[in-house]
Formats: structure tokens, C-alpha cells, sequence
């Protein structure tokens, strides 16, 4: 089958590698000019390996042509970002490339859009984008196959995770599973397309209010003076309880922005989406503040972060909670120095080593339990530090060993030691 992935960004252009792996003649588009040379120049700028390997072989093969414009082809799979913009959901580039879909496509095509939507957005914006070139959207096989890949293994999931194909008609879903069929070994589950919108937005909201639970309880943990994560781990014990893990905010393109879509479309009925929603926003702002307890004065105070990523062993940091804490620290006046081996995009310069990080720093921040920091040694890192105090919001270090290291040590979700509170005091 002839394919056009439109929007080659972290979905897109593992999917067209793919669907050209399995023998369609793909043809990927992006708005991004630049994006396209690299992609022609068989320059793929991702991290992950599986990925680049994909889109190699991909090209190299010729199964996917980066193209200058979109073209007429058998199906059409759109993979653009869906942003919120003060907690409502920004549709315009999936509007700009349904407009663009719809001007070439012939009666008969299929259309899917892969982006997360509020509920009845497919249909609306296809619908409006068609009829909008004269064309009715009876005559087009129109559907909704939400993402669900988890950065970091993209290639393995998007092979074997279990799909939701939403369709316009069930003939409609019937069509666009038999191609999805063709690329993805998981099962394919056929239903509507409001059904599926709204089932991708139910499971990222379902994690954003888990771990606003787990993180609710980190508060109340610290407040109660016990450990919130020796009280998860016991309760997890409980056959149908499975708390999640506390941290420093929820980060990421999808778990902080898709529960705004229910509570935007429906704010009356939404009360507990927006109540978790708001304690996620506030951790990075609890993080700051108790490192501001931990650390005086703010002037001439030097803080190390540890990881710019949203969450471990990844390079993205969009949305990151380390992003606001980094920024939050330097307006209350302290300065930061933020060390991060995956990340190579952040809103200002990373240090280019964990020495250069931590030299004459104050306090050590764990933000995100990258795998690597594991081998982190306390003994080099308390030598190299004025003060050699620990926070960690993950629960990631042996906090016995950082102590034995010589340093002070406060995790989220236990009580303060003692000594640093005094010395707040
Ligand atoms: N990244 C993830 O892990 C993930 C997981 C599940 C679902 N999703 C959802 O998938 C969708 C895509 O996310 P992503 O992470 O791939 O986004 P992304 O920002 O990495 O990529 C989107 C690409 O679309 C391009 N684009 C924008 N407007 C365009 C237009 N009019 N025509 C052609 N190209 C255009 C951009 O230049 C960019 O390269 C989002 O709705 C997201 O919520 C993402």
C-alpha cells in the first residue's frame, strides 16, 4: 500500500520506518524544512537506536521517501503535536495538515489521525477539513489509533503493543485495522471514533491522578514523620492495591496535557482530574521550597541538579518538572548547575560532566533515576561538593551509603533528618 506519514517527529518517523519495513511504500512528511534535509541527507537525530537503525534502513531501502509535499496515496496516518495552551488543547496543527491531507486525497483513502483529541475532534476536524475542498467525508475511510508507545523502546512497542482503532463507520475501523494488522503484532481492538479519543486521554489521565495519589501521600508521609515509600511498598502487598511512585511532577508531551482535554471539554464533571492535575503542578514547586529550607542563604549557593529528562533513561525534556525547579531555584536567587548524559535539548546549557555539576555545590538534587546514576560514586561527589548535602525525590540512592559518604540526606516522602531542620532553624 502506498502510505503518507504526515509530522515526522517522535511517532511519525518510527512508524514510517516500520510500515517501509513492512513493505509499504512509505512517503513522510513534516512542516519542518530542516527536519526534511536531515531526513534526506539520512541524518536521523534521535537517540534511541532501534529507532535510527529503523529509519536507516528505511531510507536506505528507499521504502520511505521524505517528500517535499504531500501527494495523492492510498492511506494517510497523521502524527502532529497536540498541545494544551493554558489548559486548552492547541488542534491547529492538526487542523493545518487535515487541510493539507484533504486537498489531495481521492475518494476512497483512508485517513487516521494517531495524535491524542478530545473526544469528537477526528471527526470535526476531517469533516470540516473535506468540505472544505468539496469533498463529502462519507467517501473516505476516516479513523482515530491513538498512540501508546513509551519513549525509550519505541520500536518494540509499536510492534507488539495492543491497538485501539476507532473508525467512522465500523467499515471504516474494519479498513484501517486490516493495515495496522500489517505492521503491528499486538492485538487491534475495533471500535468508534469518540470511543478510541477517548480511551487514549482515560489512560494518561488515569496515571496523572495515581500519581498525584502517590504524591498527596509523600506530603502527608513527611508530615506524619514516616516513609511514604516503605508505607506504599506494604500497602502494594494488598492483592488489588498498586500505589504509584512519588517524584518531583509529572513531565512528559502526554500525562500532564491530556487530562486538560476531559476537564476543558467538561470542566463541571472533571472535579478530581483538576485536583490531581494542580498537586502534580505544585511538586516542583515543593521541591524548590525545601530545598530553599535546606539551603541558605540563596546567594553565593550553588545547587547541582541531577537529570533535565521528564523521566529515567530517556533524552526528552519536554514538559520536564526539572525544567520549572531549575528555574524556580534561580529566580529565589541560587545557582544551578544541571547534569544530564541523555539530554541534549533543555531550555539552557547542561554541564558537560557530573564534576563540573557538583564542584563547590551546596546540595545534590535527584531528579530523574536515570539508570547510569546508579554508578555514581558518593565518596568522589562529597569530595568535590562545599556542602555535601543529598535530596533525593525519587528514592533512587542507598541513602545508608550517601550518609556513610559523609553526607546529609533528605528523600521525598520521609521526614527531614533532625540536624538539617536545626540547621534551618
Ligand atoms: N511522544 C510520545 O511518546 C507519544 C506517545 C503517545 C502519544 N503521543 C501523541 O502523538 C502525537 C505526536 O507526538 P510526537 O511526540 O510525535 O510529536 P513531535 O512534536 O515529536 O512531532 C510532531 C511533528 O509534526 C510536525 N508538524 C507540525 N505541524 C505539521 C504540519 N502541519 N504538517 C506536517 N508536519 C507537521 C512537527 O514539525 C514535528 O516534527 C501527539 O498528539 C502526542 O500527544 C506521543
Amino acid at each position: 500500500m502506498n502510505v503518507t506519514v504526515v509530522g515526522l517527529g517522535y511517532i511519525g518517523l518510527p512508524t514510517a520506518a516500520l510500515l517501509a519495513q513492512r513493505g509499504h511504500r512509505v512517503y513522510g512528511y513534516d512542516v519542518n524544512a530542516q527536519l526534511r534535509r536531515q531526513l534526506q541527507n539520512k541524518e536521523v537525530a534521535t537517540r534511541e537506536a532501534a529507532v535510527r537503525q529503523a529509519v536507516h534502513d528505511a531510507l536506505d531501502s528507499r521504502g520511505l521517501t521524505v517528500v517535499e509535499r504531500i501527494g495523492a496515496t492510498d492511506a494517510y496516518i497523521l502524527c502532529l503535536p497536540t498541545p494544551t495552551v493554558e489548559g486548552k488543547p492547541d488542534l491547529r496543527y492538526v487542523e493545518a495538515a487535515a487541510a493539507a491531507v484533504a486537498g489531495v486525497a481521492q475518494p476512497g483513502s483512508m485517513i487516521v489521525l494517531e495524535s491524542t483529541v478530545p473526544p469528537g475532534a477526528t471527526e470535526r476536524i476531517f469533516g470540516d477539513a473535506l468540505a472544505a475542498q468539496g469533498k463529502a467525508i462519507d467517501e473516505f475511510r476516516i479513523a482515530h489509533c491513538p498512540e501508546r508507545v513509551i519513549p525509550g523502546a519505541i520500536m518494540r512497542e509499536l510492534r507488539e503493543n495492543a491497538r485501539v482503532v476507532g473508525g467512522r463507520t465500523p467499515q471504516d475501523a474494519e479498513m484501517v485495522s486490516r493495515l495496522y494488522a500489517s505492521f503491528c503484532n499486538g492485538e487491534i481492538a475495533r471500535t468508534s471514533l469518540c470511543v478510541a479519543e477517548f480511551v487514549k486521554i482515560v489512560e494518561n489521565t488515569f496515571r496523572d491522578v495515581n500519581i498525584a495519589f502517590a504524591n498527596e501521600l509523600a506530603i502527608f508521609a513527611e508530615e506524619l514523620g514516616v516513609d511514604v515509600w516503605a508505607t506504599i511498598a506494604l500497602a502494594n502487598k494488598h492483592p488489588r492495591v498498586n500505589i504509584l511512585q512519588p517524584g518531583p511532577g509529572v513531565g512528559g508531551h502526554c500525562i500532564p496535557v491530556d487530562p486538560h482535554f476531559l476537564s476543558d471539554a467538561n470542566p463541571i464533571v472533571t472535579e478530581l482530574i483538576q485536583a490531581a492535575r494542580r498537586v502534580n503542578d505544585r511538586m516542583p514547586y515543593r521541591i524548590a521550597r525545601r530545598i530553599t529550607e535546606l539551603v541558605q542563604p540563596a546567594t553565593g549557593s550553588t545547587i547541582a541538579l541531577l537529570g533535565a529528562a521528564y523521566k529515567a533513561d530517556v533524552e526528552d525534556a519536554r514538559e520536564s518538572p526539572s525544567s520549572r525547579i531549575d528555574t524556580l531555584l534561580r529566580e529565589r536567587g541560587y545557582r544551578t548547575a544541571i547534569y544530564d548524559p541523555l539530554v541534549e535539548r533543555f531550555h539552557r546549557p547542561l554541564c558537560g560532566s557530573l564534576r563540573d555539576a557538583v564542584s563547590g555545590a551546596d546540595a545534590l538534587v535527584l531528579l530523574t533515576p536515570h539508570t547510569v546514576f546508579a554508578e555514581i560514586d558518593p565518596g568522589e561527589v562529597a569530595a568535590l561538593m562545599r556542602h555535601p548535602r543529598l535530596m533525593d525525590t525519587r528514592n533512587f540512592f542507598d541513602a545508608d551509603q550517601w550518609k556513610r559518604a559523609g553526607f546529609e540526606c533528605y528523600t521525598l516522602g520521609r521526614p527531614a533528618p533532625k540536624r538539617l531542620l536545626d540547621a534551618v532553624a
